[in-house]
């Protein structure tokens, strides 16, 4: 059974105030385009094309009218609101039917992958696990603000802890997550933590607990960028401003990973693109691509 994709876009970023007083944090721009794009192309990279989009009550209706169904993507875009910030895990109770009995695959709709040939590899093979768990950890200067890993001398997984105080290694975990289907059971027996949210790295910890929890490392080949703060949305946008002008290929582009694999043809894409403006950079980008 094709694995399916959740994005999780809610939260109140209160960290990016006055900016996201009124607006979603997943809609800031990163350089060209909207931030939900990058998480979107990653799933989409993954060969994933059943995707629910999660957010609040707010900002679900801009979110939808900016994707749509996803038919002009070549894939099928869902849309559920979560109604009170209570934890990434309960991504997967609110997500119970559109599940149904497949594995699933959750992405945070802050979060940046930037990959070579091997990255995609590495997602690809994640998106047809069967049974078990897979997530990713990628070093960071500073760890306590994630999930962390600890491993021992043979990289086997030990603990996983959410923001430590006093993190056991530099490994973060990243916030993109494959399943098999008991992830709807185990979001749901897992208690609310102390800070009263349904918590991802418990649902991992069970995983780990029975022996089914892989963490893959993510090496420096891979840019996994943070979007939390003024300064990081900053950077994260001259990361893909200069890749993007340098390499003359798009980054975190929905329509041109839906071109690349073949799930819209010339004509859809090129109809797409009548929509915007002749003058916009990312159209031009786009269309190097198709004259390629
Ligand atoms: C969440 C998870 C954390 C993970 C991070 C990745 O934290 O709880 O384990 O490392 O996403 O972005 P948040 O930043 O949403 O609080």
């Amino acid at each position: 059974m094709p694995m399916k994709g959740i994005i999780l876009a809610g939260g109140r970023a209160t960290r990016l105030y006055p900016v996201t007083k009124v607006t979603s944090k997943q809609l800031l721009p990163i350089y060209n385009k909207p931030m939900i794009y990058y998480p979107l192309s990653t799933l989409m990279e993954a060969g994933i094309r059943d995707i629910l989009i999660i957010s609040t009550p707010h900002d679900l209706p801009l979110i939808e009218e900016l994707l749509g169904s996803g038919e002009n993507l070549g894939i099928n875009l869902m849309y559920k609101e979560q109604i009170n910030p209570n934890g990434l895990a309960e991504a997967f109770i609110i997500a119970e039917e559109f599940i149904g009995t497949s594995p699933c695959s959750l992405i945070l709709g802050d979060n940046l992958f930037f990959g070579s040939g091997n990255f995609k590899k590495t997602i690809k093979q994640a998106a047809d696990i069967k049974n078990g768990a897979e997530i990713f950890a990628y070093k960071v200067d500073k760890p306590e603000s994630y999930g962390v890993v600890e491993f021992d001398d043979s990289y086997e997984v030990l603990s996983i802890e959410e923001k430590p105080t006093y993190p056991k290694s530099n490994h973060a975990v990243t916030g993109l997550y494959f399943y098999d289907n008991d992830v709807i059971e185990i979001a749901k027996s897992i208690a609310p933590s102390d800070r009263g949210e349904l918590e991802i790295t418990d649902v991992n910890s069970c995983y780990l607990e029975q022996k089914k929890l892989y963490v893959s490392l993510l090496g420096t080949g891979t840019a996994w960028l943070d979007t939390g703060t003024h300064d990081s949305l900053i950077e994260a946008s001259s990361f893909v401003r200069t890749i993007e002008n340098r390499q003359g290929t798009p980054i975190g582009s929905p329509e041109a990973i839906a071109f690349e694999n073949k799930w819209i043809d010339h004509n859809s894409i090129s109809e797409l693109l009548e929509s915007y403006a002749y003058d916009n950079s990312y159209r031009e980008l786009l269309l190097k691509i198709l004259n390629n």
